[in-house]
């Protein structure tokens, strides 16, 4: 039976909007750094949930955006509407000791670095990030892709100064991978094989040659659509797919470092010669009969050629693979991920996650997911 104030509680209860955080409003302040595709995306995301979630008790409030020029900053919240315009007009630079004076002098007590920059120079910064009493959020994979003592480094000094370290879209961007399958290690699972497909371009790649396209065909009209980095042989190096197999392999418990991937560029050595995309891209033609005739042998045996990264006893593989038809890969292209976790639980079938693994709004919505997770 209910006493009379639990009653009024209960009945003040809105079951259709329930607040995301109802003990008391904690206010996020971010600075992000980083806005081009992604941190564009992002604010623009927030621009517009900002008042939607104030009214949830969520606050969240941009302190700071920055790129490589400079910072544009407010400790009462960057207007978010006109911060294109206003940004071109800065003088200072992200300079973190006076982020952090900035943070003390305003009593901000929930400050949150949002990196989306590709950059390593910045992500080597971390370290100094976390001691300085900030949070970081993440969509930048290269610190987790560094050796194994940085890696344990930024978590110990996470945990050393009670700080949150968030990454979810370092593997497949917006798709939820890295806290569920961390979540369900702490539950006593084990990876026992991984199979993934982890770039978005070479998703899309691998599904043309498929569709009649020669493999320089596809790689041009990737890079047109806007799939590839500027110059595809970043993509096509499998150094990318490399960093995040050493990701998901780490989280599985694994202490490996990146050279311990045994990995198979989809292009011989000899394309590095050539010092522009567009001579590359010339040449690239050269590689099209004997990848036609490698596609119509997978054919032949109702397979097809996908670009595969694979965690198996202990060692991790990322290589262009002949996939059957009852395999889950099978079906994946036009720039989809997948990723087939076969573990102690899932078991035989694996757990699987699959869906557009790049792209500014999807990325977008899961850097921000990671950020309302810091409060909630
Ligand atoms: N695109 C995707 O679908 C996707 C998916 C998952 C993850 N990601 C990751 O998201 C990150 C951002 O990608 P993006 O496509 O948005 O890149 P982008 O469009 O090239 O934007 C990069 C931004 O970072 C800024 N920047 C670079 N180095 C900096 C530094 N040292 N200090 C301050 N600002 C710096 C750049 O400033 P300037 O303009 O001044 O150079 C620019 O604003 C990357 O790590 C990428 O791997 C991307």
């Amino acid at each position: 039976m209910l006493l009379e104030g639990q009653k009024q509680k209960a009945l003040n209860i809105n079951w259709n909007q329930p607040s995301l955080n109802s003990i008391a409003p904690k206010t996020l302040d971010l600075i992000i750094v980083g806005c081009g595709t992604i941190g564009g995306a992002l604010i623009k995301q927030i621009n517009e949930q900002q008042k939607i979630l104030a009214a949830r008790n969520l606050p969240i409030n941009v302190l700071g955006i920055a790129n490589q020029k400079g910072i544009l900053l407010d400790p009462a919240g960057v207007d978010l509407s006109c911060w294109q315009e206003n940004i071109k007009n800065v003088k200072g630079r992200y300079n973190l000791a006076e982020l952090s004076h900035l943070v003390k002098r305003n009593n901000i007590a929930n400050p949150v670095i949002v990196d989306c920059t590709g950059s390593r120079e910045f992500s080597l910064t971390y370290p100094d990030i976390l001691e300085h009493g900030f949070n970081i959020v993440t969509a930048n994979k290269i610190a987790n892709g560094e050796p194994i003592a940085f890696y344990k480094k930024i978590r110990q000094l996470a945990e050393a100064n009670n700080k949150r370290f968030l990454y979810e879209t370092n593997i497949g961007a917006g798709l939820p991978v890295i806290d569920p399958f961390k979540k369900l290690i702490l539950a006593g699972d084990k990876l026992n094989r991984f199979e993934g497909i982890l770039s978005g371009s070479l998703s899309y790649i691998f599904g043309e040659i498929h569709k009649g396209k020669t493999i320089s065909e596809a790689t041009i009209s990737a890079r047109e659509l806007g799939f590839t980095e500027p110059d595809p042989r970043d993509d096509l190096s499998g150094m990318d797919v490399a960093r995040k197999v050493l990701i998901i392999a780490r989280e599985a418990g694994l202490e490996i470092e990146l050279t311990d991937i045994n990995v198979e560029p989809i292009l011989p050595e000899e394309f590095n010669r050539f010092t522009t995309t567009e001579e590359f891209l010339t040449a690239l033609s050269d590689l099209d009969t004997a990848f036609s005739v490698k596609v119509a042998d997978a054919e032949k045996e109702g397979a097809v050629l996908r670009y595969v990264a694979t965690i198996e006893k202990d060692q991790c593989r990322v290589a262009v693979e002949k996939i059957s038809s009852d395999n889950p890969l099978h079906e994946i292209d036009g720039g989809e991920n997948i990723l087939a976790f076969y573990t102690r639980y899932y078991d035989p079938k694996p757990l699987l996650t699959r869906g557009y693994g790049a792209g500014p709004d999807v990325t977008a919505a899961g850097v921000f997911g990671d950020i309302l997770r810091l409060v909630n």
